[in-house]
């Protein structure tokens, strides 16, 4: 390891202990985990520790029937011109063909890296998360994941319970609780976020009295420079509000709810700019894999307007030469992380097996510079611990396998576990999946934004048939992630719908009644519409993900997210279809009465929404 240090020429990351909390700076090394070294001594007879004894856990094995990582047929890492019919149908599957993994109790295996059972998974265990979970994923993500980080010996991890929990873990070490009645206003600290974001979070760091502060965005995510951005932000920032921030808390790849993804050089800008003003990023990425390389050659072929560069990797997003490959074209072709242009060691990384396995499991894990990640232990240490045994044996077993096969099952069609190959294989599959979908619902936005009218129109000496044509909506193909959200040529104008998102924004001011009330009330009377029973669809309105009062009041009226990710396969046609036909109808409505009293209904609704969809 000291060899391997001596001859890396990349810079040591800095020090960042001066933006550590109070708290964070307070804890001492835990004494703990010095102990637990001397448990694996081989043959030592443990009367020292408080554990309960192994033999009176419940579980004789842990078993189940999973997928094999072959399950999903994936799409091409590069845009097809024009798209085919590998893009058509909304899900690709080889059957629901599965193996068995089985956890057992005791495995026999010495290398604590490799054992994986029920005696030591269900046991208390160590914080930076189960041993060869651990160790398989530090390697995943240092190797393949994040080969080039650029700062001497990389990156560290922790795993955490989730993106939730590392990233009240991140704020928890970098920033310290403001009371309004107790403490003087200079001592506020501020988190800087998408002007439309992800509301957990928000609701995570606001009541630790932290100044919300939004950035503006553009298609692609946080602005690094011009009105509104990070530079101006940070560069006219008003100490009477509090202390200049030091966080940033971001969603780069697939935003939700906005589905911006965010160019490598964006990330170099706003990079330059966390250095000149001492900044750390909060990349939360639980879309990172979800990126859709055919989203911007669809959007041009449906729109009519020629390709811009259909044979290359996402050039609009500009990315970087390889200084070394992942090992797997498809991690290769992902834009990369923050961690790629973080030569200071000033990210902090949120990853996630929510959307990679399933919500439920709780796991996750951070990436980021060593000195704060041992930070991160100690915040562990006295809170969760480690994520459920259950979950890191079951998720271990699946991926890694048994060392011996005598002692357990992997999954895979050998039951030697789906290996690093098998695990990219599975992304690649979910991609495929996803990448289907948002195909299916932007193709049938596309055909229905607009609203064709006939009538009859009359001349000094002659009566013509005209056709009108308004748009009722325009959105954006999302280049990942889950959500579409509709973007307006004048923001005042549209309203946006995001899903593993799709961005749409509606012409509120082409509606018929739209100077004879407010323009919230037609967007709630929409919402409310779409949810009666000829229609049947619920979208999320812009103002749950409003981060501060002011945005909600002024703006998040005209935006809703819809999501191409949680409703059954055949419904992404159906519901998208409905959607449409609600939007159409509701441009036919001339009654003002009509529309008051569902916006009123909407605002009610919608309040409730925050709670019901907060966490996702
Ligand atoms: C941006 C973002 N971060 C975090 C989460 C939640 O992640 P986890 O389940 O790992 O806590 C979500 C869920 O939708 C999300 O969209």
């Amino acid at each position: 390891m000291e060899a391997l240090a001596d001859t890396d020429s990349r810079p040591e990351p800095i020090d960042l202990s001066h933006l550590y909390s109070k708290v964070t700076t307070n804890r001492s090394t835990s004494s703990v985990k010095d102990f637990y070294k001397y448990f694996t001594i081989p043959g030592i007879g443990n009367l020292a520790g408080g554990l309960p004894n192994n033999n009176y856990f419940p579980f004789d094995t842990l078993e189940a029937a999973a997928a094999l990582p072959q399950r999903f047929t994936p799409t091409p890492n590069k845009p097809v011109d024009p798209p085919s019919d590998l893009l058509s149908k909304t899900t690709l599957s080889d059957g629901l063909s599965s193996s068995r993994v089985v956890v057992p109790k005791i495995s026999e295996n010495e290398d604590i890296l490799r054992k994986i059972d029920l005696k030591t998974a269900l046991q208390y265990g160590t914080a930076q998360g189960y041993p060869p979970l651990y160790s398989f994923l530090r390697q995943f993500t240092t190797e393949n994941l994040h080969p080039n980080v650029p700062y001497a010996g990389g990156p560290e991890i922790i795993l955490t319970c989730g993106a939730t929990d590392g990233f009240c873990k991140a704020i928890d070490a970098l920033s310290n609780t403001w009371n309004e009645d107790r403490d003087w206003i200079g001592h506020r600290e501020g988190l800087l976020v998408e002007e439309f974001c992800y509301m957990n979070a928000i609701q995570a760091a606001k009541p630790r009295g932290l100044n919300i502060v939004p950035v503006a965005i553009d298609d692609e995510g946080m602005v690094a420079h011009g009105k509104g951005g990070l530079f101006d932000v940070l560069d006219h920032w008003d100490k009477s509000r509090g202390k200049r921030p030091h966080m940033i808390y971001t969603v780069t790849i697939g935003q939700n709810p906005t589905s911006g993804t965010l160019s490598v050089q964006r990330r170099k800008d706003i990079y330059a700019v966390c250095v000149k003003y001492d900044v750390v990023i909060i990349e939360d990425d639980p879309y990172w894999f979800l990126q859709y390389p055919s989203a911007k050659e669809s959007s041009l072929y449906r729109r009519g307007q020629p390709a811009v560069n259909a044979h290359s990797d996402q050039s609009n997003l500009d990315r970087p030469k390889l200084q070394k490959s992942s090992g797997y074209p498809f991690l290769d072709s992902l834009v990369p992380s923050y961690l790629s242009v973080d030569y200071q060691g000033r990210v902090v990384r949120l990853d996630t097996f929510s959307k990679t396995v399933a919500p439920g499991c709780r796991l996750g894990w951070i990436t980021t510079q060593p000195n704060l990640c041992e930070r991160l232990l100690r915040i562990t240490e006295t809170s969760t611990q480690q994520p459920s045994g259950f979950v890191q044996s079951m998720i271990s077993e699946l991926i890694m396998g048994p060392h011996d096969p005598k002692h357990g099952r992997g999954g895979g069609k050998s039951d030697g576990g789906w290996q690093v190959d098998g695990w990219v294989r599975w992304l690649q599959g979910l991609r495929g999946n996803y990448e289907r979908r948002m195909q299916t619902m932007c193709s049938i936005l596309e055909e229905g934004k607009e609203l064709v009218k006939s009538g009859r129109r009359k001349s000094i000496d002659n009566e013509w048939s005209v056709i009108d044509k308004v748009t009722l909506f325009d959105f954006i193909w999302p280049l990942g992630g889950m959500f579409v959200w509709l973007v307006p040529s004048d923001p005042s104008c549209f309203v946006v719908l995001g899903l593993t998102l799709v961005r749409v924004h509606l012409n509120f001011p082409s509606h018929p009644l739209w100077n004879k009330t407010t323009p919230a009330k037609l967007a709630q009377g929409l919402w409310v519409h779409l949810t009666s029973k000829k229609y049947l669809v619920l979208v999320a309105p812009g103002a749950i993900f409003a981060p501060t009062d002011e945005i909600r009041a002024k703006r998040s009226w005209a935006y809703f997210r819809i999501c191409f990710a949680a409703v059954d396969e055949p419904d992404v046609e159906k519901m998208s279809r409905r959607f449409v036909n609600g939007v159409k109808d509701f441009w036919g409505k001339k009654s003002l009465d009509d529309i008051e009293e569902m916006g009123t209904r909407g605002l009610e609704a919608s309040e409730g929404l925050v709670d019901l969809i907060g966490g996702c």
